[in-house]
């Protein structure tokens, strides 16, 4: 399922339940390769708003940091981007586990980027409820490109199976707690489902065999997000490796590109 080069298929119009597009790259051509839409998708999103600020929400976790580090290198027209958060753990900036902090190793320190334009979210206080709401304050919307993840549970930001953030339909930012053994900080601040349904622009990044069966049920499986949180973004491009689009039913629905696929 192919699209015009550099968009991520704008999503509106589309079901939220219905595919979106899947990109198949080998692991070793899937961070170059996810970089490599991630721009294409950005200029484009610039060009259409006639060079006005786009916002580009990042994910968080370890998946993106390789990607991220190659996006710096892509040409991007960054000065026309602000930069937001899908969610982030309720730790201090400089934490190990902060996606922010991420964020600013892997790519923001290594592009001219002015903190002006980058909005963490400031969770670190112990009021995670005050602090969703004045997120939300700032929180474009609709987001221009929203990147997400997915976990082995098939949550995505901080949108756990069962979780209350999943039910909110008004609040467009919300606290999120990680079930235990998450390995990462449980308390969490996170965008809700009405913020996912309404994003111009998804891109969803998975890597590794211990994705396929997520991915499988976010993509594939019966429309249930209680259930599997990511497949909220079922309808945006999902950027995979082999290994974790290996329980795909129908992988030919998806582009596969080798490596050095210009
Ligand atoms: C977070 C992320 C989360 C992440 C998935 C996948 O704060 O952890 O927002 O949704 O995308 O848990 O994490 P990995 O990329 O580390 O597998």
């Amino acid at each position: 399922m192919g699209s015009a080069e550099g968009d991520l298929e704008p999503r509106s119009g589309r079901g939220a339940d219905s595919p979106g597009r899947i990109v198949v790259v080998s692991a070793e051509a899937f961070p170059g390769e996810a970089a490599r839409i991630l721009a294409a998708a950005l200029r484009h999103v610039v060009s259409d708003a006639g060079g006005a600020g786009v916002s580009l929400a990042l994910a968080g976790g370890s998946t993106p940091r390789p990607v991220y580090e190659r996006l710096a290198d892509e040409a991007v027209p960054w000065d026309a981007v602000e930069v937001y958060f899908g969610d982030e753990r309720c730790v201090p900036p400089e934490d190990p586990a902060s996606n922010y902090r991420m964020a600013r190793e892997t790519l923001l320190d290594r592009i001219p980027f002015p903190a002006s334009r980058v909005h963490r979210i400031a969770c670190e206080s112990g009021d995670p409820d005050a602090a969703a709401d004045r997120y939300a304050a700032l929180l474009p919307d609709p987001l221009d490109v929203l990147v997400l993840g997915i976990g082995e549970d098939g949550h995505t930001a901080s949108l756990f199976p069962g979780g209350r953030a999943l039910e909110e339909t008004d609040r467009r930012v919300a606290p999120g707690r990680a079930p235990e053994g998450q390995g990462a900080p449980r308390q969490r601040v996170t965008v809700t489902p009405p913020v996912i349904r309404s994003a111009r622009r998804i891109v969803v990044l998975a890597e590794g065999s211990r994705k396929a069966a997520a991915v499988h049920r976010a993509l594939e499986e019966p429309w249930n997000p209680a259930g599997c949180p990511a497949q909220l973004a079922r309808s945006g491009t999902w950027i995979l490796d082999r290994a974790a689009a290996a329980s795909l039913r129908t992988p030919g629905q998806g582009e596969v590109r080798d490596e050095g696929t210009p």
